[in-house]
């Protein structure tokens, strides 16, 4: 099967949220495929964010796709609420999901995309039997509640081998790649089979977007990254 487009995916974490629509208009003009959402409920992961007045209030400002990953330890309560809202993508962590499949079922049910994510210390084995029926799957490659984090080196060959899995078992799933996602690594994430990359200090943090996602779709291990594309605008920083 032939491999789509790689798509970039802001997250507006890393954004100035007292500027939110001006930020989401810079980014999508900029390049962007999709923004990304990050919506954290201060006991899945130590932060709180944003919930469905957000995502409802992004959905009037932009045309991109919204992709909404839910850091929550019990996001079927909400399900219907993002669905509302206008989310384009729920992806929810196995972790939290007892009842996964019904999870899946439930999104999908209501005409939206469904993902499903898993954190770094957790085996690609508990989500193979729910492949099939993804539209997504999301490898964290930090330990999530933070922007800003470091990149985990071991994630790498964890891509590489969900790459494999999708494709060996003929899975329509996406897969996406989420924390630490900058222009010096993004090469070898893309080669390791990444179809979207989710970025947010890399881009929000610099003072030139379009640049910054240009110089992440164009990367390739082969290629030496792209000097001056992340001048400092702000500083990055945990968020
Ligand atoms: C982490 C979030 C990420 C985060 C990525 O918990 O899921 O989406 O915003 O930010 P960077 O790209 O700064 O690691
Ligand atoms: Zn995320």
């Amino acid at each position: 099967m032939a491999r789509p487009s790689l798509r970039i995916a802001p997250s507006i974490l890393s954004a100035d949220f007292a500027r939110l629509a001006e930020e989401v208009a810079r980014v999508e003009s900029a390049g962007a495929d999709w923004l990304h959402v990050d919506v954290m409920d201060g006991h899945f992961v130590p932060n709180l964010t944003v919930g469905p007045p957000i995502v409802e209030a992004l959905r009037k400002a932009t045309k991109l796709p919204l992709d909404v990953h839910l850091m929550m330890t019990h996001p079927d309560a909400f399900i219907a609420e993002f669905v509302q809202a206008g989310a384009t993508y729920l992806t929810v962590h196995v972790e939290a999901c007892p009842h996964l499949h019904r999870t899946i079922q439930s999104i999908k049910e209501r005409g939206v995309k469904a993902g499903v994510t898993l954190n770094p210390a957790t085996s690609l084995a508990t989500v193979e039997e729910i492949l099939g029926e993804a539209d997504l799957l999301l490898v964290m490659s930090v330990n999530p509640g933070f922007g800003g984090q470091q990149f985990i080196p071991s994630v790498l060959e964890k891509i590489a081998r969900a790459r494999q899995l999708i494709d060996q078992t003929g899975s329509g799933a996406l897969l996406e790649v989420d924390g630490g996602v900058k222009v010096d690594n993004a090469g070898r994430i893309i080669e390791a089979g990444a179809d979207v990359l989710v970025s947010g200090s890399a881009i929000f943090c610099s003072a030139d977007y379009g640049a910054v996602i240009g110089a992440l779709r164009r990367a390739s291990h082969r290629t030496a990254p792209a000097s001056g594309v992340a001048p400092a605008g702000r500083p990055a920083r945990r968020l």
